[in-house]
């Protein structure tokens, strides 16, 4: 039963397609003024302290909205959901409350990881073909970075997303892949 202290994640990288907790009811929901890039170092999941992959982050951007999926908490869960997030977005990942946007014009309080261009892992702007080279050769605990873009890209291309950074990066990685 949804009421007012409801608690929603938004999530815009792996929280898409592997949100790994249990929760009542998703939504497609927007967060206005960032674009979505893949910024963020990964020491602990895509790659490794001495060789990090890359993993998205926001980053402001006037006019923009980047698309993602909002997911209602079940009350009991929310602490540990919450625990379970902030271990798994401990690498330069902090929590902020946002307002998102729904399809139906309607707005959500929801709560976001964000890696901010302060972080000790924040990479920053890369060309496209260098974060293509680093995504292709990298790993880490999580398995290989690739998989994590295919994986990404896939599920924008399933909730209609247009995201031209995250669409060419995918195909000049499988370009190197192939
Ligand atoms: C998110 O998915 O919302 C945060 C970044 C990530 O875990 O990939």
């Amino acid at each position: 039963m949804k009421s007012d202290d409801s608690v929603w994640v938004f999530g815009y990288g792996s929280l898409i397609w592997r949100p790994d907790f249990p929760y009542l009811e998703k939504r497609t929901a927007y967060l206005p003024g960032y674009e979505r890039r893949f910024w963020q170092g990964s020491h602990d999941h895509r790659g490794t302290p001495e060789a990090p992959g890359r993993v998205v982050t926001l980053i402001p951007s006037d006019g923009a909205r980047c698309i993602g999926t909002a997911y209602l908490l079940e009350a009991d869960t929310v602490h540990q959901t919450f625990e379970q997030l902030d271990f798994r977005e401990k690498n330069g990942y902090e929590r902020f409350e946002v307002k998102l946007d729904l399809e139906d014009g309607s707005a959500l309080a929801a709560l976001i990881y964000i890696a901010t261009e302060d972080n000790f892992a924040y990479a920053g702007e890369t060309p496209l073909h260098e974060l293509a080279e680093i995504i292709a050769r990298s790993s880490g605990p999580s398995g290989a970075n690739k998989d994590y873009l295919y994986e990404l890209a896939n599920a924008l291309r399933s909730i209609g997303a247009h995201d031209p950074h995250i669409y060419e990066l995918d195909a000049l990685v499988r370009a190197l892949d192939s």
